[in-house]
């Protein structure tokens, strides 16, 4: 078997996931997604920390057996060290230090957020597919953050602009629940919007200066535009579709403004999208046919590493092990992980 063969946990958020990256190339990415969430509309932080304890043994053992490889054989075990939340972090971070003390083997922690932006680098064994060149830009976007980054190289990134309030997964998810859909919300407003009219209804999007963002303003749009038409019972079920459809086209037009702005104030034409609302199908079309226009080479994740998943977290950890990053045995997981 190649070297370095490394395993990496994931446990920020509401997925667990495990997966094995050997010579740069990953070989598996588990995840178990948890399903106990859906009910309260939204992540609870204790029952997120409780499943993952649930789930991590049978994850890693899972990565492990798909890529037949004994835990002996690991060079190193890699953990997600922030941001995320706090108990779901420390799960991931203890079963890989306990890993890490038996096996006597190096410990590498991971930013969850360059983690994203490094999924671009992930290859599987027998694919070769097109990297971003340095400098890039990235428009990272999920369901805590929402970042203009500009990448340097693997170890190097500026954050030029980002959320002032919610995230835009925090927009997609909250409106969701405003209109009776489940948690999480992105993927059903997606999916809802395809048949829907994107101009029949106008959302106010906010105007920041500079290169940062604010989601709260159209929230609020949202819900004063339902409590407008609460008077007809059927108004939201009736108009669902046009309604998911304006309102995701102002959340695209604002992170696609932002976007063109630091293209042309940087002179970057490598740009990348990354996070969980990545996956959002008129969002990538949309990037693509601004790429199109503005002559960018433009770069999305397939749908597997926009969400969260241990593959992104494998590649970051191969890049620090390459390097001699490794972590001590006292570290701690960061809630609120700034250094890259
Ligand atoms: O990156 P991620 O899995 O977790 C965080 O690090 O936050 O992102 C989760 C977010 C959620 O807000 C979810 O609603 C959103 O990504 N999302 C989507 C889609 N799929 C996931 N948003 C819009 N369209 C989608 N298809
Ligand atoms: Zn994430």
């Amino acid at each position: 078997m190649e070297h370095p063969i490394i395993l990496a946990i994931e446990s920020s958020c509401d997925e667990t996931s495990a997966a094995i990256i050997a010579n740069g190339k990953v070989l598996n990415n588990i995840i178990a997604s948890q399903e106990v969430h859906a009910k309260y509309g939204g992540v609870v932080p204790e029952l997120a920390s409780r499943a993952h304890q649930k789930n991590i043994v049978s994850t890693v053992h899972q990565a492990l057996e798909a890529a037949h490889i004994k835990s002996e054989s690991l060079d190193a075990i890699a953990f997600t060290a922030g941001p995320g939340l706090m108990g779901a972090l420390l799960v991931g971070a203890s079963f890989a230090k306990g890993m890490a003390l038996a096996l006597k083997k190096p410990l590498i922690e991971v930013n969850h957020m360059q983690a994203h932006i490094l999924a671009h680098f992930i290859q599987t064994p027998g694919e070769s597919k097109p990297e971003p060149s340095f400098p890039f830009l990235c428009l990272t976007i999920s369901g805590g953050h929402t970042q203009l980054t500009l990448v340097k190289d693997f170890q190097t990134f500026e954050i030029l602009g980002q959320t002032l309030d919610d995230a835009v997964g925090e927009a997609f998810d909250k409106a969701a629940k405003m209109l009776g859909l489940p948690y999480p919300g992105g993927p059903h407003i997606d999916k809802l919007a395809k048949t829907g009219n994107p101009k029949r209804f106008p959302f106010s999007k906010s105007d920041i200066p500079g290169l940062n963002f604010s989601f709260s303003g159209i929230k609020t749009s949202l819900l004063y535009f339902l409590r407008n038409h609460a008077t007809d019972k059927n108004f939201v079920e009736q108009h669902l579709a046009d309604i998911c459809a304006s309102y995701q086209d102002k959340l695209i037009a604002m992170l696609m403004e932002k976007t063109l702005q630091a293209a042309k104030q940087f002179k970057i034409a490598h740009i990348a999208l990354a996070g969980g609302v990545a996956a959002n199908a008129a969002l990538r079309q949309r990037f693509t046919e601004e790429g199109k226009k503005h002559n960018w080479q433009t770069y999305i994740p397939a749908f597997e590493y926009c969400t969260d998943n241990a593959a992104m977290i494998a590649m970051a950890a191969h890049i620090k092990y390459q390097q001699g990053l490794f972590a001590d045995l006292t570290t701690t997981p960061k809630a609120n992980f700034q250094e890259f």
